[in-house]
């Protein structure tokens, strides 16, 4: 193979040997470009009356990542207290973000939360019991609400596990408790100005367009106060060839004229909101891994890289594919899975990391089985690159299990430098807050 960049972010194969060389593996690598691109295309949906575009920063909560995408003009989606502390320590004012989140916290962070709503966080109600915490405090302030409801209706995620619309999510005041909450909103003269769904992470977009038409059907029943209406995120990327991303164009066109429609009929303009991480962030983002040992088994061939499910659970979490790309110490490009190719002189190899886990592998089927993964063979020092890792790698990872340290981050900037982002931990980071006591 000639070719020497590969992926959505054209990562060209020489850079690998010196992102490892000066910062060591296992490592991930951002691009500053691929996410200002994805924030532009995100901003430009079609819209009728107006869009709001909130990341949702668990996909990566990186300071640089939420500067690089707050720079660009999207707000916050904070999935808890701390996240949101976490952007404003980033730099993010609270009055960038929305809260949505399980908890109504207690105590001290209790105070903390009614400060960050006083300066403009905007509070997503998500249950029943969660608006009866907030309310005397949004009266006594003047504070309006959202509502994140739950459709009571089957979602739209990439698999069971990333559905938060169906009946086994709890995500949400459920529709069939809308009209009770809002009972008790209006007697203390709360409005709730915005509605908000998601309905789950990467599924379908006939799902999203179902959705689309159904929460304008309930705003329009039980929000009259409504000015804005969140259709959430999932938008769905192609992390594989053969993968069809969400097309941004087609779904804004669609909401955008079913508002228009939801104007003709109230009279009402209503701004969209969207929230997308995934679509943000994970092709942005490789995983530089080294290969460290190789077992030739009669059964399967493994190679054993220094980094796996402590650096990425998606594959063991959802059964996820992430594209994998070998690269020699020397920089060539050996193989790449972006790429239509030959496959002539390629081996089937399980690729796995260093946990003591069976599932710790990049590849697994249903039933956590290895996938073999069919590559051109690499030498032990080669490089195994694994790509669409922006999103959920990073923020969601097991990190320190089998006390692996967290990994550093790079990230490539638009002017094609490489900066380090994050350093590795230390070693006393693992267990930095364990105590000598005396048993
Ligand atoms: C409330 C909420 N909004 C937005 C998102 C982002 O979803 P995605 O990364 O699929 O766009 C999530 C993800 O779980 C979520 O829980």
């Amino acid at each position: 193979m000639t070719m020497k960049h590969f992926g959505p972010t054209r990562l060209d194969a020489t850079l690998i040997p010196k992102i490892a060389g000066q910062w060591g593996t296992p490592v991930y690598l951002h691009d500053q470009e691929y996410i200002e691109n994805s924030c532009e295309q995100l901003l430009n949906m079609p819209n009728a009356y107006g869009l709001h575009v909130r990341y949702a920063m668990k996909a990566n909560s990186d300071r640089t990542v939420l500067r690089v995408v707050t720079n660009k003009g999207l707000d916050l989606d904070c999935s808890s207290l701390d996240e949101a502390a976490r952007a404003y320590a980033a730099g993010v004012p609270y009055a960038r973000m929305m809260l949505t989140t399980q908890e109504v916290p207690a105590g001290q962070e209790r105070a903390e939360l009614e400060q960050m709503i006083k300066t403009g966080l905007k509070y997503n109600v998500c249950s029943m019991t969660q608006f009866q915490l907030i309310a005397d405090f949004a009266k006594a302030n003047g504070i309006d609400l959202s509502m994140r409801v739950h459709p009571g209706a089957a979602g739209g995620g990439e698999s069971a596990t990333r559905d938060t619309g169906s009946e086994y999510s709890c995500f949400g005041v459920h529709l069939n408790d809308v009209p009770t909450v809002k009972a008790m909103a209006d007697k203390l003269g709360l409005r709730f100005t915005q509605v908000h769904v998601h309905i789950g992470s990467g599924g379908a977009p006939e799902k999203w367009r179902e959705n689309i038409d159904r929460e304008l059907g309930f705003v329009k029943t039980y929000f009259p106060d409504a000015t804005t209406v969140s259709f959430g995120g999932g938008l769905k990327v192609a992390r594989m060839p053969g993968e069809t991303q969400a097309d941004i164009a087609s779904l804004g066109a669609y909401a955008a004229q079913r508002i228009t429609e939801f104007k003709e009929s109230t009279g009402r303009e209503l701004q969209m909101e969207i929230e997308p991480g995934t679509f943000v962030v994970a092709n942005s983002g490789h995983i530089i891994t080294r290969i460290i040992d190789k077992k030739l088994t009669n059964e399967l061939n493994f190679l054993i890289v220094d980094g796996g499910m402590e650096l990425l659970t998606r594959p063991l979490l959802y059964g996820s594919e992430h594209p994998i790309a070998i690269v020699r110490q020397d920089g060539t490009l050996l193989s790449s899975e972006y790429d239509t190719k030959p496959t002539a002189g390629l081996k089937s190899f399980g690729i796995v990391g260093r946990c003591c886990e069976s599932g710790d592998s990049v590849r697994l089927d249903n039933d956590g089985n290895i996938v073999p993964v069919l590559i051109a063979e690499p030498e032990i020092g080669d490089y195994v690159v694994i790509g669409g890792t922006g999103a959920y790698s990073e923020s969601m990872s097991p990190e320190n299990y089998n006390s692996h340290r967290k990994p550093g981050a790079v990230m490539k900037t638009r002017s094609g430098e490489l900066v380090q982002i994050r350093k590795k931990q230390v070693r006393e980071q693992i267990y930095q807050n364990e105590l000598d006591v005396k048993l």
